[in-house]
């Protein structure tokens, strides 16, 4: 089967081409991204007026690419998908009007998929993809969470954060260090040049015997830090405070997600989302798991961040095993919250 998918919850608009039969490993046929990122930088932040008309401007352009570069006509896709949620309402609109009237006017039906259940199945498209049951670790801009996966759809929250993701944290520490936005790669990238152990930051519920997380705190602990600083710090300053800051990030993750393989008892953990396309949180799970005697595996680095291809890959996956994701045909809504262990109360 053919599916065409379409992201458009946050500030990319994704759009992929997926090739999937039953039995066989996905295949990834072509996909184009167009990020706002640039647009939103100065506003310090995601303006969701602006990223739906944006998504409205790149969508079919964006289409049209992909189905051009994979040399497939429309009449070949099997199966047109899209982001249901969560995300902006206005902007999952865009990618829902689309996808719903594409399938009306092709014959084809929809399906709209969880946009953390694409962050999820996306290491399905690595090289070695993962096989069930696995520990994941979901991380993106809006959410820090450990999941138990037994297969496709079947989902059980393990744990979760409290106050702010992993990716806020990031994005937070780095717009305090004066960063552009999105902030997390632009605070990895100056964390290189720095010592991680220059300036000491808390490791919050590092201990707390649970799998949740909670990064409000870290924030703040790293504006107390830049004050002491003082109004122009030094450049090797400033690289050390961004160290320190992933360093305690990445601490914290990684000791939850070893924690939550062996509390599971499961041997995999697969890590999704925007932050992990870290290199120090690789690096640390690759090296933690190594010693538990546990896989890790990770989504391709191009497809950590928000895309089609995700979207695409889950649509896929689920009709293959015959599941939707509540929507029903001709109609399309869109979820702006929408727990991911909602999906397992879906017929
Ligand atoms: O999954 P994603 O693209 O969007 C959401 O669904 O939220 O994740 C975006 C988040 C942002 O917070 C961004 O700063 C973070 O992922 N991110 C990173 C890196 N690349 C993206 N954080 C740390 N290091 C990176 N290399
Ligand atoms: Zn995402």
């Amino acid at each position: 089967m053919i599916v065409l998918g379409f992201e458009s919850s946050c500030d990319e608009t994704g759009v992929a081409l997926v090739r999937h039969e039953p039995g066989a490993r996905p295949r990834l046929l072509a996909d184009a991204l167009h990020s706002q990122a640039a647009m939103h930088e100065a506003y310090g932040g995601v303006v969701p007026e602006l990223a739906s008309r944006d998504h409205i401007r790149r969508v079919l352009p964006l289409a049209r690419q992909v189905l051009h570069s994979a040399g497939v006509g429309l009449e070949a896709v099997d199966l047109v998908a899209y982001t249901r949620g969560p995300g902006l309402a206005g902007a999952l609109l865009v990618g829902a009007g689309v996808a719903v009237a594409l399938g009306a006017a092709l014959g084809r039906p929809t399906l709209g998929v969880h946009h953390l259940e694409g962050h999820l199945l996306s290491p399905f498209l690595a090289d070695e993809p993962p096989a069930f049951p696995f520990v994941a670790l979901l991380v993106s801009g809006g959410h820090t969470q450990l999941m138990r996966v037994e297969g496709v759809g079947r989902y059980t929250l393990l744990g979760e954060t409290v106050d702010d993701a992993a990716g806020e944290a990031f994005d937070k520490s780095a717009k305090l260090l004066g960063l552009g936005y999105p902030g997390g790669p632009a605070l990895a990238r100056l964390a290189e040049q720095g010592d991680e152990r220059a300036i000491a930051l808390p490791r919050p519920l590092l201990h707390s015997g649970d799998l949740d997380f909670s990064f409000a705190g870290l924030k703040t602990a790293v504006a107390t830090q830049l004050r002491k600083l003082g109004p122009e710090p030094t450049p090797a300053a400033r690289a050390d405070l961004a160290a320190g800051t992933q360093a305690a990030i990445v601490d914290v993750l990684v000791a939850k997600s070893l924690r939550a393989l062996r509390a599971s008892g499961l041997s995999r953990l697969v890590v999704a989302g925007g932050v992990g396309a870290n290199r120090r949180l690789r690096a640390a799970l690759a090296k933690g798991a190594a010693k538990l005697r546990a896989e890790v595996h990770f989504p391709p680095l191009a497809l950590c961040t928000d895309n089609g291809a995700m979207i695409a890959l889950a649509a896929a996956m689920r009709a293959c095993e015959g599941l939707d994701s509540g929507t029903h045909a001709g109609a399309f809504d869109v979820r702006p919250r929408w727990p991911l262990e909602d999906l397992a109360a879906v017929p």
